[in-house]
């Protein structure tokens, strides 16, 4: 493809990757997420239909975008998710559909989404203990994710993930059983470093668990890891494998070493929104083209004015660093 098509940043970073979010809603609370209560979800007809993610797509596809993930809020809570995956699927260029999800509901759609076309899955388990379940999600629901996981294994995913995010004073006994469970299951195992992207707005520095403390627990009490290859620089994991041959451990450090120089992601929210980032401050609206009759150039061009506008990176740990105004469920992990 002639680079004058692409969606590339000042920085030459080359966008190929979409995460869209389908709806902003969930079934649980996670505390580093979602407020407990009087949450305001954004009303049907706010969101984009299926039809306006399809538009969006034929329209970033030529333009070199070929991996999609669906994220949420809980993407499964949308009705009749695998429909659109399986529209997504058809469109010309796009190699890659993948689901970011809770795995609440995973047991009931997992062969259907498989059956339209999806082809990898990233499910969120921060514990393997009901009680640490209850105090991080805020709801009951471990044994449906773990049935999840299990219909994900099932029904033959290319690949499994499980994400946890790592919390100082909540994960570090998790860790082990966590990375046992994974490895035991043939599952690849991902820890991510908490974000300051909660809806109560209670991060501090010092619950960030670094991957690095993290990856010293596991090789104590299982063994040695090693960096696994890197097929894809833009991976925002650093990856190991156990010495061993038997299974890999990703870490996902955001806040400890920050991987926005070789970022390629965009991000479509639930109500179509354009973002350039986990913490843009800004949008460009694609809804407002969409649906005020605008042309697939017009919003070609908006998409790559919201590229263009990429920051070098997202500046955490700088003094000037600005929250976003959206949680994570507002924008999509
Ligand atoms: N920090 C890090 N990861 C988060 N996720 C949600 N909120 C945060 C946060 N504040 C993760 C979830 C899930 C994905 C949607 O994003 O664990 O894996
Ligand atoms: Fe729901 Fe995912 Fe947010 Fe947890 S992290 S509240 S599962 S959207």
């Amino acid at each position: 493809m002639a680079d004058s098509a692409r969606l590339i940043d000042p920085l030459g970073r080359i966008h190929t990757n979409l995460r869209i979010s389908v709806t902003d809603r969930c079934n649980i609370r996670c505390f580093y997420c979602m407020p407990d209560e009087n949450i305001r979800f954004k009303p049907r007809h706010e969101l984009l239909s299926f039809e306006e993610i399809e538009r969006f797509v034929r329209v970033v596809a030529p333009l070199g975008v070929n991996k999609l993930r669906l994220t949420g809020g809980e993407p499964l809570v949308r009705a009749d998710l695998p429909a659109l995956i399986a529209k997504l699927a058809s469109i010309d260029g796009i190699r890659d559909i993948a689901l970011t999800t809770n795995g609440i509901l995973l047991a009931e759609q997992a062969q259907a989404l498989k059956d339209a076309g999806l082809a990898r899955v990233n499910i969120s388990l921060d514990t393997l203990t009901e009680e640490t379940f209850r105090r991080i999600a805020r709801r009951e629901g471990l044994d449906r994710v773990l049935a999840g996981i299990a219909a994900a294994k099932r029904v033959g995913f290319e690949q499994i993930r499980l994400n946890a995010v790592a919390i100082r004073g909540i994960t570090e006994p998790e860790i082990v059983p966590l990375a046992r469970f994974a490895r035991d299951g043939d599952m690849e195992m991902r820890f991510i470093e908490f974000m300051p992207l909660d809806a109560e707005e209670q991060w501090q520095h010092d619950q960030v668990l670094s991957g690095e403390e993290i990856r010293r627990q596991i090789e104590a009490a299982i063994g040695p890891l090693e960096p696994a290859p890197r097929p894809d620089p833009s991976q925002p994991a650093s990856d190991f494998q156990y010495a061993d041959g038997s299974g890999t451990v990703g870490f996902i450090n955001p806040v400890s070493q920050p991987f926005c120089a070789d970022c390629n992601r965009l991000r479509l929210t639930a109500e179509g929104q354009i973002r350039n980032c986990l913490f843009s401050t800004v949008e460009w609206d694609a809804r407002a083209v969409l649906r005020g009759g605008g042309s697939d150039e017009e919003l070609a061009q908006l998409v790559r004015e919201a590229v263009w506008a990429k920051k070098p990176g997202h500046g955490i740990d700088s003094s000037e660093f600005i929250r976003p105004q959206r949680a994570m469920y507002q924008i999509g992990g």
